[in-house]
């Protein structure tokens, strides 16, 4: 199905308003490929039309179908595993020490189907430095799709392949076939809920963080996104809380709110 060029710019421009995701002209293939069977599947005759039910007929869940075929909801367990480790071995235990909440609260805010969320919790509940911690971790993403896996939390090899034996053994259950079920106990520490990074209303609803995580998903807007996601989530924080992106992502040219430390040669940001 053909994209026109204005149409392209129309779409182009209702994704970023909607989702801070900006998408280059040299990608426009991208639109035409990932929403041209959409078109189809709604036995729609063009772009235009779909383009129109999107902004005009209050279709929710279209929309959610939408963001779920242009975003990359690529995420598995125990990844960028060595920030992950100083979050668990340094970050959390001097959190304790020096702030002592009583329930230390984290936000992953771009979690994708759940791994990532889990994965801390799976590492606070067997790190000797924080066993026994009280924490609750809140989990979030646009899309309410990946969101419903997240929930289920059954996975794939592709998923799981990075999970130690030990933790395979100890918090999951083979199903049949190739897929494992999460246990219950690590479920019931992640909460989901949908928020749009973009929706700083929604976003003020988050409040008191000691940790933010927002990995992967910055590197998709363009600066005036991701200095309003920043700034929600600096807002999202107490005082002295800790914010981690992506390992190959930087806040360079969108904030310097944040105080920044090197900690095993991962960069961390810090509420001053
Ligand atoms: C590549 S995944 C990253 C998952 C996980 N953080 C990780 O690093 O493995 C990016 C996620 O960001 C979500 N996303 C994209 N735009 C968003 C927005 N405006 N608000 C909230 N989430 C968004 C996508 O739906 C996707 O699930």
């Amino acid at each position: 199905m053909e994209l026109k060029d204005e149409t392209f710019r129309n779409f182009r421009d209702f994704i970023y308003e909607k989702s801070g995701i900006y998408i280059p002209d040299t990608k426009k293939y991208f639109i035409e490929n990932r929403l041209g069977k959409r078109i189809e599947e709604n036995k729609l005759a063009s772009f235009d039309d779909y383009l129109y039910m999107l902004k005009y007929n209050n279709n929710i869940s279209e929309l959610n179908v939408m963001f779920e075929r242009i975003t990359t909801n690529e995420t598995f367990f125990f990844r960028e595993l060595q920030q992950l480790e100083v979050l668990v071995g340094h970050i959390i235990p001097k959190i304790k020490a020096e702030l002592k909440p009583a329930t230390l609260r984290i936000w992953s805010s771009a979690s994708s189907t759940g791994e990532e969320p889990y994965t801390i919790a799976m590492m606070l509940m067997e790190n000797p430095k924080t066993a026994g911690i009280k924490f609750e971790i809140l989990a979030s993403d646009l899309s309410e799709s990946v969101l419903q896996k997240a929930r289920a939390a059954n996975y794939g090899q592709y998923s799981i392949r990075n999970v130690p034996q030990n933790y395979l053994k100890k918090y999951f259950k083979q199903l049949e076939g190739t897929n494992y079920a999460l246990n219950t106990e690590v479920r019931s520490k992640v909460k989901f809920v949908q928020i749009n990074l973009l929706d700083a209303s929604k976003m003020r609803t988050v409040r008191d963080m000691d940790v933010v995580l927002c990995r992967n998903v910055l590197i998709y807007f363009d600066k005036k996104a991701k200095i309003s996601v920043v700034t929600s989530i600096y807002e999202s924080l107490k005082n002295g809380g800790h914010f981690l992106i992506g390992m190959a992502e930087s806040l360079h040219d969108v904030t310097r709110a944040f105080k920044p430390a090197v900690i095993d040669k991962t960069v961390v940001y810090q509420k001053a």
